[in-house]
Formats: C-alpha cells, sequence, structure tokens
C-alpha cells in the first residue's frame, strides 16, 4: 500500500518528488489528467501505481487517498496568464480540485498534506525581500486560486487537525519542464528556444526580476516538510526559494553562454497580469524546515541547460 500520494506526477515538480521517494525506497501512488502534464515524464517511474483521474471529481479523490498517509499536492494549472485567458479553469482545477482533495485525505485519515503554493500571492508590493507575515495581495486570478488552495489548507488543519504545510515556490525550474506552450516558464521557453537558434521573447524592458528556484531545492524542500515535527509546521505557509534575483535581460546573457546562442532577444509589451520583482525571505523555512538551497541559480540553469541538450541529442521534438 502506498505511503505516499503525489498529485500532477506527470508535471515536472510532482515527477521529481516521485522520483526521489522512489529513489529512497518508499511505496508511491501518483495521479495526473495530462492537462499540462506529459506522459513521457513518468519514464523512470515505473515502480509508481499511477492512477489517471481528475481531482475535480469527489469519487476519484477518495480513491486515490486510500491508506496513504501523506500527500504532497502539486496539481495546478500552473500559469499566470493561462488564468487571465480562462480564470473557471483555474479555479476548477486549483480551488476545487485542492478542496477535494483535502476532504478525501481527511476521510481517508491521511496524516499531512504538503501543498505546491506559489509566490503569486504576494502580488505586486514594492516590499522586498517577501515574507510571509506580509498581507497577500493577489493580481491574477491564478495567484487568488492558489491563495484560495492556501487557505483551505489552513483551515484543514485548524478545524480537523489535518497536518497541512504549504510551500509558495518562487519561479521554480529544472529537467522535465515543459518548453512547449506557451505557458510555459520563461526559462524552459528561453532553453528550447536558444538551443534550437531560436529568438526569444522578453515581455517588458527585461529588468523584471525573479527568484528563479532550480527543482532539486524544491524536492528538498517538500520532503523537509513531509518529515517536520508537526508542532512546527501544521497550518503554516512558506516561501520555498533562493533568496536572490536575477534580472531577464541577465538571465538572457547567461543562457547565451551556456547555449552558444548568438543572437539578440526580441522585445514585446509587458504581459497582463505580470509582476515587477519577486525576491523571497527564505529564513522561516529555514528555521521551520532546516531548508537550505543547495543548488544556485547557475549551476541550476547549467543541469537545465545540459538536459534540454541532451533531450535534443536523443531526437525529442522539443
Ligand atoms: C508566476 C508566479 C509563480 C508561478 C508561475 C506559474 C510570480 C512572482 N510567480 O511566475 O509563483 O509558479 O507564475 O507560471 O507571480 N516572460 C518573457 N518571455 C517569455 C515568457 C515569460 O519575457 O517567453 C517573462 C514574463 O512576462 C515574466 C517572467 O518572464 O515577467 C517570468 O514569467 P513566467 O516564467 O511565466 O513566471 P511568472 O509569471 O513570474
Amino acid at each position: 500500500m502506498a505511503k505516499y500520494l503525489v498529485t500532477g506526477v506527470a508535471g515536472f515538480i510532482g515527477r521529481s518528488i516521485a522520483a526521489e521517494l522512489l529513489r529512497r525506497g518508499e511505496a508511491v501512488r501518483g495521479i495526473d489528467n495530462f492537462l499540462t502534464g506529459k506522459r513521457e515524464n513518468l519514464t523512470g517511474l515505473e515502480a509508481m501505481e499511477f492512477i489517471e483521474g481528475n481531482l475535480a471529481d469527489p469519487a476519484v479523490c477518495a480513491a486515490i487517498c486510500d491508506g496513504v498517509e501523506i500527500v504532497f499536492h502539486e496539481a495546478a494549472l500552473a500559469s499566470v496568464p493561462r488564468s487571465v485567458a480562462d480564470p473557471v479553469a483555474t479555479n476548477l482545477n486549483c480551488v476545487d480540485a485542492t478542496l477535494n482533495l483535502l476532504v478525501a485525505a481527511r476521510s481517508a485519515g491521511a496524516r499531512r498534506v504538503v501543498y505546491a503554493g506559489s509566490s503569486s500571492v504576494y502580488g505586486d508590493s514594492p516590499t522586498l525581500p517577501k515574507r510571509e507575515q506580509m498581507l497577500p495581495n493577489p493580481i491574477s486570478p491564478y495567484a487568488v486560486a492558489k491563495l484560495a488552495g492556501e487557505q483551505y489548507l489552513r483551515s484543514f488543519s485548524r478545524v480537523y487537525g489535518l497536518e497541512t504545510v504549504t510551500l509558495r515556490y518562487f519561479n521554480v525550474f529544472g529537467p522535465f519542464q515543459d518548453p512547449t506552450s506557451q505557458y510555459s516558464g520563461v526559462l524552459a521557453i528561453f532553453c528550447r528556444k536558444m538551443l534550437a537558434g531560436e529568438q526569444p521573447t522578453i515581455y517588458g524592458d527585461g529588468e523584471q526580476t525573479r527568484d528563479f528556484t532550480y527543482i532539486d531545492n524544491v524536492v528538498s524542500a517538500n520532503l523537509l516538510a513531509a518529515g517536520a515535527p508537526a508542532g512546527k509546521v501544521a497550518g503554516q505557509a512558506m516561501n520555498v526559494a533562493t533568496g536572490s534575483r536575477i534580472t531577464l535581460n541577465e538571465t538572457f546573457r547567461i543562457l547565451c553562454e551556456l547555449t552558444g546562442y548568438r543572437g539578440e532577444p526580441v522585445y514585446a509589451p509587458p504581459r497582463n497580469g505580470d509582476i515587477r520583482d519577486s525576491l523571497a525571505d527564505i529564513g522561516l523555512a529555514g528555521e521551520l524546515l532546516g531548508y537550505k538551497p543547495h543548488v544556485d541559480f547557475r549551476e541550476g540553469l547549467r543541469r537545465t541547460v545540459e538536459w534540454y541538450q541532451s533531450c535534443r541529442d536523443g531526437g525529442e521534438k522539443l
């Protein structure tokens, strides 16, 4: 019987958490509806029990929670512009899905739910770095949905005693991130395009900043959150990031070095719902989880480019 459940397991964060659990010899169940997840991402996870299904269906949630102790809830429609284009779909796949999962986890007697929160809940307040005690100020429907999920987790912790932990991810990137959608994360898109010799587009002046976080740091935060004492973490939300930021222009220059791309980016108007600057204070996750980012931005980017390059070398169409 699986001890761990990973939702969104065909997405790049979910598959990375599942891979690490399997590497540690744990019994894992995973679910995905392939709305944005990729079947190819399940390669290497054959030891996992996999269920194809939708968390918007309460019966599916009940079935997948049966017997599990810890849930890593990574499933979402993770995109700001996608939520601007279709806020109802984002609400269904982020809010309804999360509530159904929490109800099922509680009924099944699961002990803990660790949730993929988002830095977008901080919105565009000028204060940096972002600290957890700041008042949330979501701008996009995606940010609203992610915050609603977080609030449901807190409520389930307080009202029902389910141990819940929210990890507010800051711009996660790394191997297995889908680079092919218009809604993909910027680093995945840039890696794909620049390796293919195509010109990347920078929305705005490129001076916006992000606290880009390499996937291995996020995986380690999740495992720490699963194991931390309930007295310390239940009902809490904390930033998971590196605690440093970089502009998109500078990122482009580093990617030129790593990919050998010789061209210039094209500049286009800023994206609707975008925020300007993002930087995390990671002190709380350090204090509550013992979290430290082990892979810095440059090394993460180097590994990421290497991975996309190996996909190209292997003949994968990216
Ligand atoms: C936001 C959230 C993040 C969430 C993610 C999901 C914030 C600070 N972060 O990230 O928590 O997990 O959505 O998608 O709100 N860009 C380009 N060219 C491109 C693509 C993007 O210039 O081809 C720009 C965007 O306009 C933006 C930056 O790159 O300024 C980052 O965009 P993206 O990777 O989509 O993530 P965020 O919207 O920052």
